[in-house]
Formats: C-alpha cells, sequence, structure tokens
C-alpha cells in the first residue's frame, strides 16, 4: 500500500433497498410475442421471469424508490447524503442526469449528483467511484444507485435479445465507518475495441435519431451473445483472481461471490474454474438481466437473505458492455 493511503478512510455499505416493478412476465408469456420456449430460455440462461416497469414509469422513478428503501435501512436522513451516483444505460433522458431528476424526487438537497455510464458493470464502478471519494474525504455519505428500465431499450420482436433483460433498482449506502477493511482494494478493466459486440449503436452523435435509423431498428440494444459470452466468463473470472490477489486473499476466506447475473450458465462457469460453485450467488431466475441494477439488488438479497453475515466478506465481479469489468471485495459490517 502506498504512503498516501494510509491515512485512507475505510468506507463500509450501511444499508441496501430495492425497488421491483410488480408486473412479472414469465417466458410462457414471451412464448405468446416471439418464436421462443420457456425450455430454450430457461436451459440457456437460468431465467424464468423478469419484471416489466409500468409506462408511467422512467428509470429515476424504480431508482427513487430503491434509494430511499436504502436510507431507510441505513438509518439516516436524505439530507445527509452529499453525493448522488445513478449508474444506468436505460437514463430518463440523455441530460440531464438520471441522478438529478431522483435528486428532485427524494429531496436530496445537499448532495451533487451525476449519471456514471459502465453498462452492467456500472454500480460496481459507481461503488468504487464513491468509496475513493469518501475514503479520502471529499465527501461523508453517497448513495450509489443501479437502475434499469430495459423494457424501453429492447426490441420486443428480437427473440435474440428481448428474453433476456427485465427493470428493476438497487441502491446502496456508504459511508466512512473506521471498520477494519470494508470496501476492499477493487480491480477494474476495459476494452472499448470490442464496443460492437454489445451496444446501442443508434440515437447519439453517431447515428443521429432520424426516421432512417427507427426504421433500421438501431434505438434497441443489440448483442453477439455467444462473443460477450465467452470474455465475460473468462474476464470474470480472471478479475475474481485478481481481486483476491490484490488483498492476500484466497477464494476460501470469500463467504459469498456476487457476480452479476447476465445468465445462469456463465455464473456456473466461473463457479466451476474457481471450484466455489456453492458459493455463487444466483437470482437471474427471478429478475434476468437488469444490467446496472443487479448487482446491488443481488447485495440486498444476499445480506437479507442471510447469505451474508456481519464480519462476512463477498465478492463482487461484474462484466458488461464497453466492454466493461471489474471486481471487489466487501467486508459486511453492518
Ligand atoms: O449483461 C452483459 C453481458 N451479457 C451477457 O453476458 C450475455 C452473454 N451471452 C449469453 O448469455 C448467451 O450467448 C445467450 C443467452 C445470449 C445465447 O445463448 P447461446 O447458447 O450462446 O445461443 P446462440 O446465440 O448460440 O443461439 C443458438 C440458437 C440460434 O439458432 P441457430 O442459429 O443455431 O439456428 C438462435 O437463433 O438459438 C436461437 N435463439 C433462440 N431460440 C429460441 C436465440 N434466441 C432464442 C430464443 N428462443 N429466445
Amino acid at each position: 500500500m502506498s504512503k498516501s493511503s494510509n491515512s485512507l478512510r475505510t468506507v463500509s455499505i450501511i444499508g441496501t433497498g430495492v425497488y421491483l416493478p410488480e408486473e412479472t412476465v414469465t417466458n410462457r408469456d414471451l412464448e405468446k410475442i416471439v418464436d421462443t420456449s420457456d425450455e430454450w430460455i430457461y436451459s440457456r440462461t437460468g431465467m424464468r421471469e423478469r419484471r416489466i416497469a409500468r409506462a408511467d414509469q422512467a428509470t429515476s422513478d424504480l431508482a427513487a424508490a430503491a434509494a430511499q428503501a436504502a436510507l431507510a435501512d441505513a438509518g439516516i436522513g436524505v439530507e445527509e447524503v452529499d453525493l448522488l451516483i445513478v449508474s444506468t444505460l436505460s437514463p430518463d433522458m440523455f441530460f440531464p442526469s438520471t441522478a438529478c431528476f431522483v435528486q428532485a424526487k427524494i429531496g436530496a438537497k445537499n448532495a451533487y449528483c451525476y449519471d456514471l455510464g459502465a453498462a452492467c458493470s456500472g454500480s460496481l464502478y459507481a461503488i468504487e467511484t464513491a468509496k475513493n471519494q469518501i475514503a479520502c474525504g471529499a465527501v461523508n455519505t453517497a448513495l450509489v444507485i443501479g437502475a434499469e428500465k430495459m423494457s424501453t431499450f429492447i426490441n420486443w420482436k428480437d427473440r435474440n435479445t428481448c428474453v433476456l433483460f427485465g427493470d428493476g433498482a438497487g441502491a446502496v449506502v456508504l459511508r466512512a465507518t473506521g471498520e477494519k477493511r470494508g470496501i476492499m482494494k477493487g480491480v477494474f478493466g476495459s476494452d472499448g475495441s470490442l464496443a460492437h459486440q454489445l451496444w446501442t449503436p443508434g440515437g447519439g452523435s453517431r447515428n443521429p435519431m432520424t426516421h432512417e435509423m427507427l426504421d433500421q431498428n438501431l434505438q434497441y440494444l443489440k448483442m453477439e451473445g455467444r462473443e460477450v459470452y465467452k470474455h465475460a466468463v473468462t474476464q470474470m473470472t480472471q478479475s475474481v483472481l485478481d481481486a483476491l490477489a490484490a488483498n492476500g486473499l484466497s477464494a476460501d476466506d470469500i463467504k459469498c461471490f456476487i457476480p452479476h447475473q447476465a445468465n445462469a450458465r456463465i455464473i456456473d462457469a466461473i463457479g466451476k474454474r474457481l471450484d466455489v460453485q456453492d458459493r455463487m450467488f444466483l437470482n437471474v431466475e427471478k429478475y434476468a438481466n437488469t444490467s446496472a441494477a443487479a448487482l446491488p439488488i443481488a447485495i440486498d438479497e444476499a445480506v437479507k437473505s442471510g447469505q451474508v453475515a456481519k464480519g462476512d466478506l463477498m465478492l463482487l465481479v461484474a462484466f458488461g458492455g464497453g466492454f466493461t469489468w471489474g471486481a471487489n471485495i466487501v467486508e459486511w459490517t453492518k
């Protein structure tokens, strides 16, 4: 550890919360929309159902509800939040940031707010960013939210993608606690040369919003599934090993591995490679892939279901569009 980092404060997660839309869409429901089957979806992905937000709900509505649940869990007032980050690839609008909409909704008037874009790895990146700002004393309390209304950005006529995603939001509250370890050293990486394998090509400055662009369905998420799958397994496995090495730990020290929830087969493959299958957290069956929301939702469920208790270490690992990836280790201190 460098000399300067000796004076950094230890940062912990002091509260978690989720919001999941009420409407559940099952694989059987999808059979009525596209040429697919419950058998195909479950055997290829481990997904059974996903939540879909109402037409009158935007991403910030999901995010605000998760944020309020996390603040209540932390037992702190909204005015104590100094920093509010929303990670999303399905923002309310291009600008202003979804974080500013959330701020207004929940009354976090003392926070400065911005969005962080790293696709499915976004919440992990946002936790790292917030942690570092708290650690160096720039802020005291941060609210990190991963929220997605994926249903707006997928083509409901494309069976390759529409069966894979769901809507939802998860939030964590971070604060300097003086605990021994808290959120430990993270490892992160990106490879922009592979951006085209998982992206939404239309609507930005590259392919502005035009009738032609819309006719080509460029406003929807596109994915080269098989390629993404291979990179996800490789990078997440390596990230786990790198995070363990960076903190001088072994896999035996980890109570629960919490991976991004994109596909049960990906999670299974990582578990097998590391020989930790019995400790891999899995909830993709219920929510499908909620992108940046998946990790904070999983943290909340792992903790509240008792799979992680005070003093346990959990290892968070993610992979997403960009490509982006990373992992960190969190001592649960609550
Ligand atoms: O969250 C960020 C990271 N995202 C991921 O990590 C996702 C990574 N990729 C995956 O999870 C998997 O690649 C998928 C679940 C997307 C696809 O599974 P796969 O085993 O790689 O299937 P495939 O793409 O190789 O497709 C196999 C077949 C194709 O038919 P042909 O060409 O072999 O005749 C597809 O057309 O399955 C067909 N197919 C479907 N069939 C029924 C694709 N989607 C469907 C569907 N229902 N929904």
